[in-house]
């Protein structure tokens, strides 16, 4: 597979979760009805250990996807070539369908934030990431998306509205979108823009992925928390987002407050039902 792939070459996984360590031993002894796992790269960046154990057997029998938060892909500091190594060590083993990071910047002169900062919106910053992404997918030889991140801020020099930027930034780069619905909500409640504009806007042919996950509102504002349900209105986006794009693999992301795994198999149903999905997954996918 080249490093970008046309609708043909992307697969539809069907319906997913994020790998949490809490559920390791239940996905052995369950298997549940899940279609595929999205796991965090950096959990798996170490020799051995308790992580790779389950993610070795778990990879027997579902397809994976990687994704990952340290890459800093809009920042200024050069490419961490020791994590992007590691990266490759790991992909080289998970054999992901893709792999993901994410479109903003996590720090400045070595220094971590440990947060998605958001990037500014110009034909400078455009250029910037694609540059660097085409580096990465140099470098892993597979098909690399970049999610959109929530936000709090805007930067005065912006020159496009982020769906612009998201898209041009894809384009430019080659890359596949894994496309948030629940940041893209978040965004657009916290800018006031409509999120169905930055939806419609988006090249259908370059999303690979959809995240579904929760959020906590602050009344004047919206914290992009992942610890609660899929609202109302999200999955309302979801159902116009599958409209636009057709089938999309979908996953549920929780990260914090994980419950039970029977809670999560329960949303990914009703991630099926809010979509009218009684189809198959692309044969691609299980090969
Ligand atoms: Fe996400």
């Amino acid at each position: 597979m080249p490093n970008s792939a046309t609708p043909q070459q992307r697969p539809f996984l069907g319906f997913g979760l994020g790998l949490r360590p809490d559920h390791y031993q239940d996905v052995l002894d369950i298997q549940p009805d899940v279609d595929w796992f999205e796991i965090l790269s950096e959990n798996y960046m170490v020799p051995g250990g308790k992580p790779l154990y389950f993610l070795d057997r778990i990879r027997e029998r579902y397809p994976l996807v990687m994704h990952g938060v340290s890459l800093s892909i809009g920042g200024t500091d050069d490419l961490d070539q020791d994590y992007l190594n590691a990266l490759t060590v790991l992909a080289d083993r998970v054999q992901p369908r893709w792999v993901s990071d994410h479109l903003c910047w996590t720090g400045f002169n070595g220094t971590q934030l440990h947060d998605l900062m958001p990037l500014p919106y110009t034909d400078e910053a455009v250029e910037h990431v694609a540059r660097r992404v085409r580096q990465v997918q140099d470098r892993l030889q597979r098909p690399f998306a970049l999610e959109n991140v929530s936000s709090y801020v805007t930067y005065g020099v912006s020159q496009m509205p982020e769906w612009a930027f998201l898209s041009a930034v894809a384009e430019e780069a080659d890359c596949g979108i894994l496309l948030d619905i629940n940041n893209i909500y978040v965004s657009a409640f916290n800018h006031g823009f409509d999120p169905m504009e930055y939806i419609d806007a988006v090249p259908t042919e370059r999303v690979y992925q959809f995240h579904l996950a929760g959020h906590t509102h602050a009344g004047s504002h919206i914290i992009d928390t992942h610890d609660a349900p899929v609202v109302d209105d999200v999955w309302a986006l979801y159902a116009g987002a599958w409209k636009r794009f057709g089938p999309v693999s979908t996953m549920i992301e929780r990260d914090d407050r994980i419950p039970p795994l029977a809670e999560l198999l329960d949303e990914l149903d009703r991630a099926r039902a809010v979509v009218g999905f009684a189809g198959q997954v692309d044969a691609l996918a299980s090969a």
